[in-house]
């Protein structure tokens, strides 16, 4: 026999508590609709365990306008032994999406045992264009998590919506490890650190304290440099990470760079907050660079972004910055008391470097929401 040690056990226990008891109501057809954000982290989640367990804690903002709206229609089923559905994107069958839904099922299964007794229409669209190079897994896995949280409701009766978030986040994290900090807003932890009672490698939790004025509202304005396919997908990136020469110390720094986050919002430190934010982009992409096969997601024009950030930066003074996901794509974060400013220099100096000069103006929002 195996013995597990005690973070194991916590773990295996914990998992214990999302399998349901007997669901008490039956149901034969119906619709449910989900509308879910993204979000984008500061702290970055780079590297994994099995069942997708995080190597490190992450903290992200919840995007507003972002998201993905799915509409779940099930209809009852003899059980079978296959998962039953069909997928949707904007009124046109994808085929293509299947699999990584088919692997989320798997994953879920022991969780929502009502799986199999029925076949599934999955109808999906995105607020942004499909091909803006923006990762719609956060959204897309957290929205159908919620879909489905929201059948299980109807067949348990009686879900705190306490249980009913927490139990969205733990499974969205099984679709995609990101679309577990996309169920509520407005900063979401995710990953067990020291200085955060709550927080758990299982599930994403509302940060839980003090936040200063300044972060109100924040913006969130995303150049789209590239919009084509990923060379590499982040599975593949965070699989990379287990033979990294510089993973744990990347871990480490993760839990320190969170600690630091604690009292920056709390005081509203914002040059502090830049350094963090910029240092963790960059780490993060030091990672893909320095990993075995190699590889580089920035392009030229990212590159020229960020100088004409920081020389904006210099000349002014601005308390803009910006954060990277695994993509060229540029997100610039800043107050909203800059709005104006920043448009301004965005539109006259940073559109012309953007894919047919496209950007997406976000900001701070605050999770998700049923739309029916
Ligand atoms: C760089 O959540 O897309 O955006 O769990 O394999 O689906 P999977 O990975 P994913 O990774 C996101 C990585 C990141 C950083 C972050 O969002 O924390």
């Amino acid at each position: 026999m195996k013995l597990l040690s005690l973070s194991e056990l916590e773990l295996h226990m914990n998992r214990e508590y999302f399998i349901p008891k007997p669901y008490s109501k039956t149901l034969d057809n119906g619709s449910v609709t989900w509308s879910s954000p993204s979000n984008i982290a500061l702290v970055k989640y780079w590297g994994k365990k099995e069942h997708q367990i995080p190597e490190n804690p992450s903290i992200s903002f919840t995007l507003d306008y972002c998201k993905t709206t799915t509409t779940l229609s099930f209809s009852k089923q003899e059980d079978t032994s296959e998962f039953s559905f069909e997928v949707f994107l904007d009124g046109i069958e994808k085929d293509d999406f299947k699999p990584k839904i088919e692997t989320f099922f798997i994953r879920i299964e022991a969780y929502l045992p009502f799986l199999k007794g029925y076949h599934f229409k999955i109808e999906t669209s995105n607020s942004f264009p499909h091909s803006s190079g923006i990762a719609s897994s956060a959204s897309g896995m957290s929205a159908l998590a919620l879909c489905l949280m929201s059948i299980e409701k109807q067949l348990s009766g009686d879900i705190s919506e306490a249980y009913f978030n927490q139990k969205a986040s733990f499974l969205a994290r099984l679709g995609s490890g990101s679309a577990c900090r996309s169920i509520e807003g407005d900063l979401i932890v995710w990953g067990t650190h020291q200085d955060i009672n709550d927080s758990s490698d299982l599930y994403g939790i509302k940060y839980p304290f003090d936040v200063h004025e300044n972060f109100k509202n924040y913006q969130d304005t995303i150049l789209l440099v590239d919009k084509g396919e990923k060379q590499v997908s982040s599975t593949v990136g965070h699989n990379l990470m287990h033979e990294h020469p510089f993973a744990e110390r990347r871990f480490e720094q993760a839990h320190e760079n969170m600690s630091k986050l604690i009292s920056i919002f709390k005081t509203g430190d914002l040059d502090a907050f830049i350094k963090i934010v910029e240092s963790e982009a960059l780490t993060l992409h030091a990672m893909m660079m320095t990993s075995m096969p190699y590889f580089i997601l920035m392009k030229p024009n990212t590159l020229e972004i960020i100088n004409k950030i920081w020389s904006y930066r210099n000349e002014t003074n601005s308390k803009i910055c910006f954060t990277l996901d695994a993509g060229a794509n540029v997100h610039i974060l800043y107050p909203e008391n800059e709005m104006e400013n920043v448009m301004e220099f965005i539109k006259n100096e940073l559109v012309a470097y953007c894919q047919n000069e496209h950007y997406i103006s976000d900001q701070i929002g605050f999770g998700a929401n049923q739309i029916q």
